[in-house]
């Protein structure tokens, strides 16, 4: 592509969809470096619009105006949270790699500031998500996002819990206004629980913390948010009152960690450049010890004054720059590509690398995504491949070294058939993995008794993937019914069992049948169907058979369940195999209905979703959700046409617009009130 109005064109549409994977759905689709590269290539093309410059921000000591934000700062808002328009705008940095670019900086500053001597502050840079705290007479009234850079979430309910938060500063001397900014993160160990948990439950892996965090802070529901440790620092400056209050970074930062605030450590005030950058390599070598993921180091201008002088970008200061260490890559050789089933039969390939060192873990495994991704990157066993760590934790083969491949390499070819059970796969429109038809694959069966097992499902404890490789490998369980007809002597025929932990696993297998429907519902592994929507569908349904009877049209009614959700639903339970492991189990006393709980609760709201909007008096928004959801009805957070009553309480804003524009029924918190008593 030649002409650049057609390659800035392409870019523009490349990086809009990595910023809608970056900022809206928190999976970043390419590296960081890679993205880079090509928003400096687009920045080039439009560069030659307007050489002088004149439209890419404000001129040196103006503040640049809200309004010039390019589409391309990215945008992390959504529908479902209120936004809140900033103080003063929430920019990015601007990166760089090498030292050149950054004594460059210096350099541009020089001309700017001609002969003002000037001292910088560095410090790490913390990946993690952007924060803006308002403080109002030294009350926490508001924490936002990013957003466009302009206006930002609103998620403070899902932050509150941050324990080193101070919410109240009493200190009379605290400004009237004023807007910290910082990062929310999570540590290590925090983000290794939660995807161990998800690994129990079968469920995606984040790729890294900051993708949780960034999951995390837009949770609907902040009782979720708050089983999930976030912490918190703080490194900069938006609005405040009175004006003139700092006069530097590096006294607001030390005021700040007076009144108690969480800030960045190693945090150090130089006077050059050059000094800058022998620091620059300290905390490059010190990255390992701190309680942060960091991807570089942040050099700013300490005096404000001087700041006000350097002036912005629309999507960046001129006084900071961000200097991005390498990132985590390594060249290694693929030794194989090997194939696993899961247990909706998707057949994913996974790379055998020769082992390496990768941010102080080794590296033995890496995820190749699907046979797309290994077609397109042309990855052959035999190659030498560069791997590289997303953000922290899945490593990720990012290119083959095509200089370093063998003349003899061969193309991969991804089988046609199962390679667990020979069955010819099949893709289905729109979807990228090939999948096993055949529901009695051994791994696939596998990986279903997993599944139903887990934690997140039937916890079943001691059924973990040891026992069950037996299980299957020795067709003793070829269903999840299958688990219940288990007599003790086959177990004791196994390898590792005893007496006693033969009986352990008997009586945990028996003590399954009595979880709540939802778990059963959870642990079938429908396609699609989670925890939160098998939670709707026993509520809702209260039996499975009902829900193996219901229409598209009754699941689909449901708050939660899509069209392809009761697609998958109504194929899982029209297949003949399916039906009879579902009687199987019903006839060993499994609890397939609410009712056989003798839960018998009636449920005036069953059937009708809710919607809390405004200030409510009476109630906190927990305890109005507890009360519908006891009665049966549903808390959504978005207005839509499924929305039987919008509770709208003082203040409310566009969900009570939206509602009248629907005519939902509206009620006060009163009228809910009224509603409760009479329907308790
Ligand atoms: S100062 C005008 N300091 O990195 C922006 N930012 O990639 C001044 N970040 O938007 C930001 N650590 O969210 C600053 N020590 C630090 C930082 C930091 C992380 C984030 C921040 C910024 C982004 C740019």
């Amino acid at each position: 592509m030649n002409n650049p109005e057609d390659r800035k064109k392409e870019l523009k549409e490349i990086l809009s969809l990595h910023d809608n994977a970056y900022y809206r759905h928190g999976k970043p689709s390419i590296s960081d470096r890679e993205y880079d590269r090509l928003k400096d290539e687009f920045d080039s093309l439009n560069a030659l619009d307007d050489p002088l410059g004149l439209f890419a921000g404000s001129e040196a000591g103006v503040i640049p105006k809200p309004q010039p934000v390019s589409p391309l700062v990215g945008d992390d808002r959504l529908d479902e949270f209120s936004s809140h328009q900033h103080l003063s705008p929430m920019l990015s940095l601007d990166n760089t790699y090498d030292e050149v670019e950054f004594f460059d900086f210096d350099k541009k500053l020089d001309k700017i500031l001609k002969s003002e001597s000037r001292s910088y502050v560095v410090e790490p840079k913390i990946d993690g998500v952007a924060v803006s705290l308002t403080y109002e007479n030294g009350s926490l009234t508001m924490a936002t996002t990013r957003g466009n850079g302009i206006e930002g979430d609103v998620i403070t309910q899902n932050i509150l819990h941050i324990k080193e938060l101070p919410q109240q500063i009493s200190d009379i001397g605290f400004p009237k206004l004023l807007e910290i900014r910082g990062e929310i993160f999570m540590e290590h160990d925090e983000f290794q629980r939660i995807n161990q948990q998800r690994v129990e439950m079968g469920m995606d892996l984040y790729a890294n913390p900051r993708n949780l965090t960034a999951g995390t802070v837009k949770l609907l529901d902040p009782r979720e948010s708050r089983k999930r440790k976030l912490k918190i620092v703080l490194y900069g400056l938006g609005g405040y009152e009175p004006e003139g209050y700092f006069s530097s970074l590096s006294v607001f930062h030390n005021m700040i960690k007076d009144w108690g605030f969480p800030v960045v450590e190693f945090f150090s005030k130089v006077s050059s450049a050059s000094e800058a950058w022998s620091k620059i390599s300290e905390l490059n070598e010190l990255r390992d010890s701190y309680t942060y993921p960091t991807d570089g180091a942040v050099i700013k201008l300490d005096s404000l004054p001087l700041q006000e002088l350097a002036g912005a970008t629309a999507k960046a200061p001129r006084w900071a720059i961000a200097y991005k260490f390498e990132s985590e890559r390594q060249e290694t050789i693929l030794e194989d590509i090997q194939l696993q089933v899961g247990r909706t039969g998707a057949v994913t390939p996974v790379a055998y690398l020769k082992a390496v060192q990768l941010a102080g873990t080794t590296v033995s495994r890496a995820s190749l995504h699907n046979a797309d991704e290994i077609e397109r990157k042309d990855i052959r066993i035999g190659d030498v491949v560069v791997v590289e760590k997303a953000g922290e934790i899945i490593p990720q083969v990012i290119e083959v070294v095509l200089t370093s491949r063998s003349q003899k390499s061969e193309a991969f070819i991804f089988p046609s058939n199962c390679p667990c059970c020979d069955t010819l796969l099949e893709k289905t429109d729109g979807e990228s993995a090939w999948r096993c038809p055949n529901l009695l694959c051994s791994d696939q069966v596998k990986a279903r008794l997993e599944y139903y097992a887990a934690r997140g499902c039937m916890n079943i404890d001691s059924l973990g993937e040891a026992v069950i490789d037996q299980l299957v490998s020795r067709s003793f369980v070829k269903d999840l019914a299958d688990l219940y007809f288990l007599t003790k002597e086959q177990l004791l025929s196994l390898e590792g069992f005893a007496e006693k932990s033969a009986e352990n696993l008997l009586s945990a297998i028996e003590e399954s049948k009595k979880q709540d429907l939802w778990r059963f519902i959870c642990g079938l592994g429908i396609k699609h169907v989670g925890a939160s929507a098998s939670k709707d569908l026993a509520r809702e349904f209260r039996s499975i058979d009902s829900i193996m009877k219901a229409t598209d049209d009754e699941l689909t009614s449901i708050d939660g369940v899509g069209s392809i959700m009761a697609k998958s639903i109504y194929s899982f339970f029209i297949d003949d195999g399916n039906r009879t492991m579902i009687e199987k189990l019903a006839k060993h006393g499994l609890n397939l209905s609410l009712n056989s709980t003798g839960d018998n609760t009636p449920l005036p709201f069953r059937g009708k979703t809710f919607v809390l909007t405004g200030t409510l008096v009476q109630f906190t928004r927990d305890e109005a959700g507890s009360q519908i959801e006891r009665l049966g009805g549903k808390v959504t957070s978005s207005v839509s046409k499924k929305t039987t009553y919008l509770i709208a309480g003082p203040g409310a804003g566009s969900k009570l617009a939206k509602a009248q524009k629907l005519e939902i029924e509206i009620l006060s918190e009163a009228d809910f009130a009224n509603m409760l008593m009479h329907d308790s």
